[in-house]
């Protein structure tokens, strides 16, 4: 049944539909169309059940967030449906649920693909959102190295010398390198497309966060990852639901005037890590 009149709704596309993305979506979905998109067909179905017995109004795709051509049509199914008003891209995966060579692919490229392809389909007054990672925070790049991470064309990207040889060593400098990425292209989008479209993009970056992808961390990183927790001033885990609220208000027109930033939420581990109080392991 559907209980909605058939109006002209802002439209939200959500690119990675896990348990973060959702949280944002149940904050900031009533009233527009939902735009869900994911690589695996049972959570696309899982989430849109979910959300429309709650009165969401809600589409899905299949996405490939590797693969431009799949965004780009994500992105063309997305303006089909109206004025696209936000973009939350949340697809990634962690260094214990993939090689090197995947991380490059999908949190790297596929993430900047997507800042590509989602700033030729953002309204005036648009606003997007990227979830990065406090990994982002934890190796010290050259400033050269930065401005190649930040201003290099995506398909160029994994050809970077960081890339081919600190980024492919192991999984956690592929994600710690691909992180910090999402920073930097997310501050020259700000200027540059997005900026030209006049919307706004920023990333949060999200400590450890108890969802699918952080029990598989928790597992294969055990006592090092509750040492982190125990050294942090907040000295717990944090929600989805948590970052939600922060993404809300980023999304907002509250936030008008935020734009190709970061927002660290991480229950103080950088700090920790910073003033020496925890020492990092990265393997
Ligand atoms: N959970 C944490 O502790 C934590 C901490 C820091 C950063 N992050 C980042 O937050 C983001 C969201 O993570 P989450 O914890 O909500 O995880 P999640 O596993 O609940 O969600 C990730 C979603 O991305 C989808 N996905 C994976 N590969 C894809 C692809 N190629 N194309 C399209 N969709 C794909 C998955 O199917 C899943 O639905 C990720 O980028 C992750 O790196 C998570």
């Amino acid at each position: 049944m559907n209980f909605n009149s058939n109006i002209n709704m802002p439209v939200i596309a959500l690119l990675g539909s896990g348990s973060m993305g959702t949280a944002i979506i149940k904050r900031i979905g009533a009233g527009k169309t939902i735009l869900l998109g994911d690589i695996s067909e049972k959570n696309l179905k899982e989430r849109a059940q979910e959300l429309r017995s709650s009165g969401y109004i809600v589409e899905t795709q299949i996405v490939d967030a590797c693969e431009r051509e799949s965004v780009r049509a994500f992105a063309e199914k997305a303006a089909s449906l109206g004025s696209v008003k936000y973009f939350i891209h949340t697809a990634g995966a962690s260094p214990n649920q993939a090689k090197p060579e995947h991380i490059i692919k999908l949190d790297l490229v596929g993430t900047a693909i997507a800042i590509d392809e989602f700033a030729k389909v953002i309204t005036e007054g648009g606003a997007g959102l990227i979830i990065s990672s406090q990994t982002g925070y934890m190796m010290h790049l050259t400033p050269e190295v930065e401005t190649k991470l930040a201003m290099t064309e995506t398909d160029k990207l994994a050809d970077l010398d960081v890339v081919k040889t600190t980024a492919m060593t192991n999984s956690g400098a592929a994600y710690i390198i691909s992180k910090r990425a999402n920073h930097l292209r997310v501050r020259t989008a700000a200027a540059t497309t997005w900026g030209d479209a006049r919307a706004r993009i920023n990333t949060i970056s999200p400590g450890i966060i108890v969802t699918p992808l952080a029990y598989d961390e928790f597992k294969a990183s055990g006592d090092d990852y509750q040492e982190m927790i125990d050294s942090s001033a907040a000295r717990r885990v944090g929600t989805p639901e948590e970052v939600a609220a922060a993404g809300a208000f980023l999304l907002s027109d509250e936030a008008g005037f935020i734009t190709g930033t970061d927002l660290l939420i991480d229950g103080g581990v950088i700090a920790s890590i910073e003033s020496g109080r925890y020492q990092l392991h990265v393997r």
